[in-house]
């Protein structure tokens, strides 16, 4: 079997895109940014499901978004990071000197987005065993046991939405809230809540989880960049920790990919795609394109920012970008303020298509290690 970075790395040295017997893959830097700046011809409306606004285009995206972007501005995320920090450093308090570093992000991730949603405590275990669920179901490519874990997880957002009664929280603040159609505002529909909460939780529970597991790696096999990263947070240089976690994910991306459908013929790198074929865009591989950034593996904040694909690009490009940059950022000061890491045995990687490892056991010690 082969980890989802292999694949990436191995299929972008043949060719920076590919066409197998269902679908065809962007591999490549320039090719990736290509097609998501090009909604008019990749398509994101790739299910039959109501996926908002993941799976909208032109006006209708442009609405939906208009929407979310309410919840996920800076004004409102940011003043969110002092609670961040202090959840982060209160569960790795709890962790013991040996973990895994992929529970500790679980749990950072689970009860961040809890806060933020202001979700009831008694869901974390619920929500905490779907995440497990879910990776296990992704990793066994068995569609059935896809879908249904895709609804246990609809279930438990219906189940939060119909009793959740806190108005100054996000959750119940959709439930007022308002979509512009035909020029005028109309309530949103119970299903089109639904199906925004569950874009902002379902998959990226797991990839701020597996982004967690890969900084902890990264800190416990880089320990002079560890020194330097620590340096900053001692100095309040926040830009240069949020910079550091970019190039860190562009060189581990755990969120591997996103489908789009062609509405018409298109040519790109050489490649003739037909009409209504599937297209994947393998943002993983697209971050370690060596036309793009070198040496895939060499740390370069600075130089590879413009390069990164870590949040997507075009009009679908990440909203939750400055949540998860600041729930990452908590992980990474508590990490480094505990001391330093270092594994204490193999971390395995996860197999395509669950990017990240399956487990990162490492052990602090004293910071002069
Ligand atoms: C490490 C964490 C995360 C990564 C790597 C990530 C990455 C991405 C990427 C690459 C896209 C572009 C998808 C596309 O072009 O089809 C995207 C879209 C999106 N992300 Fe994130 N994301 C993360 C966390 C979050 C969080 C915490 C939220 C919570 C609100 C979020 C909400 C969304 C939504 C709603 C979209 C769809 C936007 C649209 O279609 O307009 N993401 N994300």
């Amino acid at each position: 079997m082969t980890d989802a970075r292999t694949l990436g790395d191995t299929s972008l040295r043949r060719c920076p895109v590919t066409h197998d017997d269902s679908s065809w893959t962007v591999w490549g830097n320039e090719e990736a940014r290509l097609v998501a700046n090009d909604p008019e011809t990749f398509s994101s409306h790739v299910s039959k499901h109501l996926n908002v606004p993941n799976g909208m285009d032109g006006d209708e995206h442009r609405r939906f978004r208009t929407v979310i972007e309410r919840y996920l501005s800076d004004d409102v995320i940011v003043p969110l990071y002092p609670g961040f920090e202090e959840l982060a450093t209160e569960i790795y308090a709890s962790m013991g000197d040996s973990f895994n570093a992929n529970d500790f992000g679980r749990l950072v991730a689970v009860r961040c987005q809890s806060q933020w949603l202001k979700w009831p405590a008694s869901y974390e275990n619920e929500l905490l065993e779907w995440i497990t669920e879910n990776q296990a179901a992704t990793r066994s490519g068995d569609k059935r046991r896809t879908k249904a874990v895709a609804e246990a997880f609809t279930d438990i957002v219906r189940r939060i939405v119909t009793t959740h009664e806190d108005d100054e929280s996000p959750t119940a603040k959709l439930r007022h809230d308002t979509v512009e159609e035909n020029g005028e505002q109309r309530p949103l529909a119970k299903e089109e809540i639904v199906s925004i909460l569950r874009n902002w939780t379902s998959g990226d529970l797991g990839s701020i989880a597996y982004s967690i597991g890969i900084v902890a790696h990264f800190l416990a096999t880089h320990h002079q960049i560890a020194a330097d990263l620590r340096r900053y947070d001692e100095q309040g240089n926040t830009d240069a920790l949020d910079r550091a976690l970019d190039e860190i994910l562009r060189i581990d991306d755990p969120f591997i990919s996103n489908r789009r459908k062609t509405t018409k013929q298109v040519t790109i790198a050489g490649q003739e795609i037909p009409a209504g074929e599937k297209v994947v865009i393998h943002w993983t591989a697209a971050n370690r394109d060596p036309r793009a950034v070198g040496y895939p593996d060499a740390y370069n904040p600075e130089g590879n920012a413009a390069h990164n694909l870590v949040y997507g690009s075009g009009p679908h490009v990440c909203p939750g970008r400055t949540l998860s940059t600041l729930e990452l950022r908590a992980a990474l000061v508590a990490l480094l303020r505990g001391g330093n890491l270092v594994l204490t045995g193999e971390a395995p990687r996860e197999e395509n298509p669950v990017g990240g490892f399956a487990s990162v056991p490492v052990r602090r010690t004293a910071t002069n290690h």
